[in-house]
Parts: C-alpha cells; structure tokens; sequence
C-alpha cells in the first residue's frame, strides 16, 4: 500500500491521515472546506513539534513524515491512491454522493474504505458500482494514539479484503478487529451497558454519581466511571449513540436510552465541554464525594459487568466477531481493563449467568435475559479460553 487518500480533514481524517503517513505511505487529504484543511495543517505542526521537543521523533523524522502528507482543495489529486479512506459528515446521503465521485476517480483496484461509526457500509457500499471494494475501517479518537481499527466488510464486500486490511493495520501499528455489518459495530455496541445499567442504578437510587463511578474505578478497575466519561465524551454525542442503536435493533429493550441523559442534552449540560453534565465544572465548584463502600460497590460492578458480559458473549453467538477480536476492540477501543471474555472466565461463566438470572427474576424486563450461549456454556461447564 503506497499511496493513501483520505477524504475529509477534521478530527478524524487528520488523525487516519497522519496514522498512513507515520507507516511510510504517501498521503493525499482532501477537504472541500479550505479552512478545515488550515486548522488541519496548524495540528499537524503543533503535534510534531511537541513529539520533536519530547525526543519521540527527531526533526528530520518528523519533516519527512509531514512532507508524505499533502492537503489539498481538489479531490482530482486522488486519482491515483492505492486506497481511500471517506472520514466526511456523518450523513448517508452526502457520503454516497462521494463514493459515487471518488469511483469515477480512482483505478478499478483502489480499496474505497468508509470510517462511518453509525451508518450501515453495506447501504454505503451500495451507491457504488463496484460495491466488492468498499469496506467499513473504523478508527477510534484520537486516531493516532488508540490502537483499534475496526474494520467492517458489508455482505457484498471481497470475501479476502477484510484479512487483506487487518494485515495492513498490524502494519501501520494498529489492533484490528474485524466486525459484522451490525448496528455499532463491536465497541458501540459492547459498550452500551457501561452508560446505561450505570444510569439505570443511579435512577433507582441504589448508588449515587460518585459513589457509582468510584466503584466502577476502585473496584472494577476502569480507567473512569460511566459518568465521569459521558461528561468526557460528551451527552450529546453519547446519547445519539444510544438512541441510533436502539432504534437500529428495533427497539430490544437492552439498549434502551436513559430518559436522565435525554434531559442534560435538552438542558445544553453536554458535559465537560459545556462546564455541567452529571458533574458540575465549574470553576471552585467542589465535586461531591463517593460513598465508598466495598458491598454496594462490588454489587455495582458486578451488575454492570454481568451486563457488558452478557453482550459480549451474544456479539459472540450472533457471530458478530471472534472472541478474539471482542476481546481486543474493549480493551483497545475503550481500555478496559481485561477483554470482557477472558473476564467472564475470571468471574466465571455460571456466576455471571446467576447474576442475570437473579436480575431478570427481580425485574422481569427482557433487558435482562441472559444470552443463550452463556446459559448452554454455564450448563456444560465450559469457558472461553481453553
Ligand atoms: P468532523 O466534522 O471533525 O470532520 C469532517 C470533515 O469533513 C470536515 O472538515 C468537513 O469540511 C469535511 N467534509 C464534509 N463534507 C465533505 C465533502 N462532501 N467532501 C469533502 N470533505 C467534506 O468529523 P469527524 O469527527 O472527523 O467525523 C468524520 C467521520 O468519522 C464521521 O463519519 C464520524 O461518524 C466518524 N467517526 C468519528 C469519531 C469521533 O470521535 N469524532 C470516531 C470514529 C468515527
């Protein structure tokens, strides 16, 4: 692979932009927004120049890495690439309209690569006339520092392309995962129960804020608390995230948004970036303090773990993902602390079943039912890893 294009030069596409050149290719970023392209290039120098100030590349590694990228205005400057990866708005009917542009432009074997988080590739796949070569190859932000790369064939992808691009990612120093066509793909997917059974615990009024994310921290051994990183990220994005599943799998009462995260997006308390989201952030405002207490703090985790478990094993059985691979994108996508398989292994597999069971006996809601290949491994005996 020589001669990388990507499409659109916002957070993403700098970042997968920089990513192909750091791995030796020659990169063309293509914007039709020139002051995107300007915000872009004034990152770039401002990344290099603090990777050169602290000894991570010399000047020389660093010049030769910027001269590989070229910013351009006109989207003619592909026609040549090997590969093009499309990180433009996140919006169905403008990326058709530029996979539809970008295959009158390259050659009939340039890879057409979609970064979509949300959107089905397949439907992406389909404006295409040669819909054999377009895959989904979902970074993670920021690109250059989280190693997943989720990479996501549509039905009428090549049957090869997918292990083709996962060599590719080991090659640029990534951690691919290959993942079904499937609303979410494997993290947003995952991840769901991690900010919902959170939230849903809080809404009972079991735990508070603090408490709940000290917990999942202390005792789980997350990196944040559920709330502590939806104000990160943002309630805005995050609930959006939430809502598209849910409605992507007909409404399964196991992705249910959280009406309490509905309201902060209403209010505009979006989290950090707004300066109030769960937490308030204020300038001199005191953040309130965890109840910390070792019974109802492994209750927590172990509630909230059983849920992601539970998911990560029916990605499994719907054949969403290899174990492997499940494994990878949650502790590479979203650093958890171990892959949610291996951790079911650790918990073991009955204990994580009595957990859901007990739970769907108390609240008799379908949000609870354990998948059936945790129950059929519980009864034979089985685990994940030999
Ligand atoms: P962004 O808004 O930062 O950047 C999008 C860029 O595309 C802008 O610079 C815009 O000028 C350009 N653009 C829009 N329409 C265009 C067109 N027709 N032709 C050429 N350029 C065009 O968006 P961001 O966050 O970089 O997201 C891009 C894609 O990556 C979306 O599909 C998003 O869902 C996905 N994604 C975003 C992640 C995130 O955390 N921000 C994570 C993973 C995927």
């Amino acid at each position: 692979m020589k001669r990388v294009s990507v499409i659109g030069s916002g957070a993403m596409g700098a970042g997968i932009a920089q990513v192909a050149a750091q791995a030796g290719c020659e990169v063309t970023l293509y914007d039709n927004n020139p002051d995107a392209l300007e915000v872009a290039s004034k990152k770039y120098t401002k990344i290099f120049d603090r990777l050169v100030e602290k000894g991570r590349k010399t000047r020389e590694e660093a010049d030769a890495i910027l001269s590989r990228i070229e910013l351009t205005h006109s989207m003619e400057h592909i026609d040549d690439s090997d590969m093009v990866v499309e990180a433009i708005v996140e919006n169905l009917d403008v990326k058709k309209q530029v996979f539809r542009k970008l295959e009158n432009l390259v050659s009939d074997e340039c890879i057409l690569a979609t970064n979509t988080s949300s959107l089905s590739v397949t439907s992406i796949a389909a404006a295409c006339d040669k819909p054999e070569r377009v895959i989904g190859l979902h970074f993670f932000n920021p690109a250059p520092l989280m190693p997943l790369v989720e990479i996501v064939p549509a039905i009428s992808t090549a049957p090869e392309l997918a292990n083709q691009l996962k060599e590719l990612m080991f090659e640029w120093g990534k951690s691919p995962a290959i993942a079904q066509d499937t609303p979410g793909f494997i993290v947003n997917r995952v991840a769901r129960p991690f900010y919902g059974e959170a939230i849903r615990i809080y809404e009972e009024g079991i735990a508070d804020i603090p408490t709940i994310d000290w917990a999942m921290k202390t005792i789980g051994g997350f990196r944040m608390g559920p709330f502590e990183l939806t104000d990160f990220i943002g309630h805005d994005v995050n609930y959006i995230v939430t809502e598209t599943v849910f409605k992507e799998f007909y409404f399964d009462p196991r992705y249910k948004p959280s009406i309490s995260q509905k309201r902060l997006v209403e209010a505009g308390f979006y989290g950090r970036k707004s300066g109030r989201g769960f937490y308030d952030y204020t300038e001199g405002v005191e953040q309130p303090k965890p109840t910390e207490d070792e019974v109802l703090g492994k209750k927590i985790v172990e509630r909230v773990l059983a849920m992601l478990i539970n998911e990560a094993v029916d990605a499994l059985y719907l054949n969403i993902a290899s174990k492997q691979d499940l494994d990878t994108a949650m502790t590479k996508g979203v650093n958890y602390p171990k892959g949610l398989l291996a951790w079911a292994d650790e918990i073991g597999v009955s204990n994580v079943l009595e957990t859901l069971e007990n739970l769907h006996s108390e609240y008799d809601e379908d949000r609870y039912r354990p998948s059936v290949l945790l129950k059929r491994m519980a009864s034979n005996g089985e685990c994940f890893y030999n």
